[in-house]
């Protein structure tokens, strides 16, 4: 018979947004430490695809100190420190460090990711930037905030007066699908358009409504799974290409206040 597990009261949601939230900052602390020292780079996927001892160090971290006190969920980590399995009830998804280029290059935008999940849903959202010290968070239900005070979206409605930020994924150099279309698309339309390294903050920048909206293509689960929750809880909208749901896989990600959505996506052809 299968076995049903209960729904999570508010005192273990708090617990895990806790733990969340701290795991965030100690790696942040270590990103804040190691900024703009010497450290070991190296490329995976491509050579502009980068990760330092520091992506792997945050990790590590993130990992061990769930381990510790969750030791049944599943963890799905970049740097592949985690051990995965998609139909455990509770699963953490991890960007130890997510902007890694900028991090790289002393370019002070990058931060950590930690999103979870409940039985294949968004339930909490934790993005730490640890330069400015912003700490955004979420809960399904309960709304997003920055440093504990509530965000919200922008409430521009034209896409010739919004702020709009994306992204190039690491085979820009080798593959058709490269985004520049689009991107020359934006910057005939837009107001101004920011390519600024680091999705998860993109979508945290959305979220509190410095940025109207943003799009990127081929991301992975890592780079949205709490930043997709911040905006929606933000009150954004998010999608994919179609105007349907956002992918989990990080695939298609379309997010906006809202009120301009309809236009970035008649952009990106729909
Ligand atoms: C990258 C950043 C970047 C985005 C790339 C991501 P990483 O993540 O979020 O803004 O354009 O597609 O892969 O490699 O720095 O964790
Ligand atoms: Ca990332
Ligand atoms: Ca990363």
């Amino acid at each position: 018979m299968a076995s049903e597990v209960a729904e999570p009261g508010a005192d273990e949601l708090r617990a895990m947004r806790s733990l969340a939230e701290r795991l965030a900052r100690a790696a942040g602390a270590i990103q804040r430490e190691r900024y703009e020292t010497s450290f070991e780079i190296r490329t995976k996927s491509a050579s502009i695809d980068l990760v330092t001892e520091v992506d792997h160090a945050c990790e590590a971290l993130i990992v061990d100190g769930i381990r510790e006190r969750r030791p049944d969920d599943a963890i799905l980590a970049e740097e592949g420190g985690g051990s995965d399995h998609p139909s455990a009830h509770w699963r953490w998804i991890i960007d130890p460090l997510d902007g890694t280029t900028n991090f790289a290059h002393g370019y002070p935008r990058f931060c950590v990711s930690i999103g979870l999940e409940r039985q294949g849903e968004r339930a909490i959202g934790v993005v730490y930037d640890p330069l400015l010290d912003e700490l955004y968070c979420a809960v399904r239900g309960q709304g997003a905030t920055r440093n504990g005070d509530p965000i919200g979206v922008s409430g521009e409605s034209e896409l010739e007066r919004a702020l709009v930020a994306t992204g190039f994924a690491y085979d820009v150099r080798r593959s058709a699908e490269d985004n520049v279309s689009h991107f020359i698309a934006f910057v005939k339309r837009a107001r101004a358009i920011r390519r600024d390294g680091s999705a998860a903050l993109d979508l945290c920048y959305v979220a509190c409504g410095r940025f109207d909206a943003y799009w990127e293509l081929k991301l992975h689960p890592w780079d949205v799974a709490a930043g997709l929750l911040i905006v929606e809880e933000a009150g954004g909208r998010t999608s994919d290409l179609s105007g349907g749901p956002a992918n989990h896989s990080g695939f298609e990600c379309v997010a906006s206040n809202g009120r301009v959505h309809e236009a970035v996506l008649e952009i990106l052809g729909r």
